[in-house]
């Protein structure tokens, strides 16, 4: 395959949004050591992705210009490089891109056999990629916290409301409301966890809401979350499981043809998505 060419979608520098999205053809890369050649069947757009595209990361990411986005990676193995045993051609899998070499809107890509796993029958391609990095984050967690017998405080924008009680909430916010805004249980509870998920809210106005040795998990996009990362494929491998039982939903916003990869960037941008956003090959 390698030296072929294939559809991509890349940009050139930082900045631009959606508009700087281009369409080209360029070489399949070939599988190196411990490396395996995915044909794409879905990615998905998420905050971190266009986070990149502001420059907010520079210089750690991207790697270099121009650059395939795209991370979250749904796929067909095509070939395996040398030194991978675990993974054959023919295996559907879930893979994590290199954060810096991106790669997910393209027709193929590589991906390291540490940071792939094997995705059953039972769950789809558009299901199975929600998983790695996982944007439409909040409804994952608010799952994963009810599986794990959590009483679960949502914050959210009034038009979710019902959504997240179906998935389990016990208790909803709107961050519209000055209530809301300011984090507090409408029963008096304080909290153990917050997951913090939406950009531009002050630590301090956690604080006041926390339990004695409560905490706040930062998934918000930046240099400290991006240190904090530690993909392990046992962690995507039990989420994948779970899926396949049917107690974990991945709930999609929508979903676009690669040819239309601009449009999903452009609704992620605008930061209104109810779950994922997939991109399909
Ligand atoms: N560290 C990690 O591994 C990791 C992984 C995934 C995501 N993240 C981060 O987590 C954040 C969320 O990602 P995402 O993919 O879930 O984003 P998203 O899908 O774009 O989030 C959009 C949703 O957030 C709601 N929202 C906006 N502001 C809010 C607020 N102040 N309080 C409560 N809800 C609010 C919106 O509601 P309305 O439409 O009603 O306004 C909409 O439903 C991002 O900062 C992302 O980078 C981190």
């Amino acid at each position: 395959m390698a030296g072929r060419l294939m559809r991509a979608v890349v940009y050139e520098g930082y900045g631009g949004g959606a508009a700087k999205l281009k369409h080209v053809e360029v070489p399949i890369p070939p599988p190196k050591k411990d490396e395996v050649l995915l044909k794409m069947e879905a990615t998905s757009v998420n905050p971190f992705d266009w986070t990149i595209q502001t420059g907010r990361m520079r210089p750690i990411l991207p790697f270099k210009f121009p650059y395939i986005p795209g991370i979250d990676a749904a796929a067909e193995v095509i070939e395996v490089g040398e030194g991978v045993q675990n993974l054959k051609a023919g295996d559907k899998v879930v893979s994590v891109l290199s954060f810096g070499g991106g790669g997910g809107f393209s027709e193929y890509a590589v991906a390291s056999k540490a940071l792939t796993v094997k995705r059953p029958p039972e769950v789809s391609a558009a299901e199975g990629v929600g998983l790695p990095i996982a944007g439409g984050v909040g409804h994952y967690a608010v799952q994963l916290a009810k599986l794990g017998n959590a009483h679960v405080t949502v914050t959210c924008g009034a038009r979710n409301a019902d959504f997240l009680k179906s998935l389990g909430a016990d208790e909803i916010l709107d961050y519209n409301t000055a209530e809301g805004a300011a984090h507090k249980s409408p029963s008096g509870k304080t909290y153990d966890y917050v997951i913090h998920c939406a950009t531009g809210i002050p630590f301090s106005t956690f604080e006041p809401n926390l339990s004695k040795n409560g905490k706040v998990i930062d998934l918000t996009p930046g240099p400290r979350t991006m240190l904090n990362f530690v993909f392990q494929n046992e962690n995507l491998e039990y989420l994948i499981g779970l899926v396949k039982q049917g107690k974990l939903k991945t709930i999609m916003d929508s979903k676009y043809p690669l040819d239309k990869a601009e449009e999903a960037w452009a609704k992620s941008i605008e930061g209104h998505a109810t779950g994922k956003i997939i991109v399909e090959h």
